[in-house]
């Protein structure tokens, strides 16, 4: 089962249409890159999946779980919102990095955060940081 899909997100700005009918899914340990020119809507799309932004339309779900569903209000209230939103990390580019920490360090925070939700975190704390680290120091 694929562990994120995003089925038709739409997002406009004004009159600006950003996003126009994205569909694409991601399976676990897959690593892709969204490539375009500045301004075309790379930023958006990641902010729409953190619900940064809500998309105008489209689906998204995680796991076979929907998140978010444009026809679908009940996926859509604030206090929803905010719990899914734990579902993401997001590292942000150049100023929004966290100063104090390496480049390696802000990449790894996300995961770091999120493993501490996970049983046994603390007993299997070191061997998690290391399998981390070592993972993200060849990408
Ligand atoms: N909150 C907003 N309100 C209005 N327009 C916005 C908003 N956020 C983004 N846009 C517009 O949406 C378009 C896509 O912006 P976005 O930041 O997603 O592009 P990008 O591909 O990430 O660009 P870059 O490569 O420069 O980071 C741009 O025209 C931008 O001006
Ligand atoms: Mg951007």
């Amino acid at each position: 089962m694929s562990i994120l899909e995003v089925e038709h997100i739409r997002k406009t700005f004004d009159h600006t249409q950003v996003l126009q009918d994205i569909s694409f899914s991601l399976e676990q340990g897959q690593v892709v890159s969204i490539i375009g020119s500045s301004g075309s809507g790379k930023t958006t799309l990641l902010r729409c999946l953190n619900f940064l932004e809500r998309p105008d339309g489209g689906v998204i779900r995680i796991k076979g779980d929907t998140l978010f569903d444009a026809e679908h209000i009940s996926t859509q209230s604030e206090q929803e919102i905010r719990r899914k939103r734990l579902h993401f990390g997001l590292v942000f580019q150049s100023f929004n990095l966290f100063p104090q920490y390496t480049a390696l360090q802000n990449v790894m925070l996300a995961k770091q955060l999120l493993a501490k939700d996970e049983p046994n975190y603390k007993v299997r704390k070191k061997r998690f940081s290391k399998k981390l680290k070592t993972r993200h120091s060849s990408c």
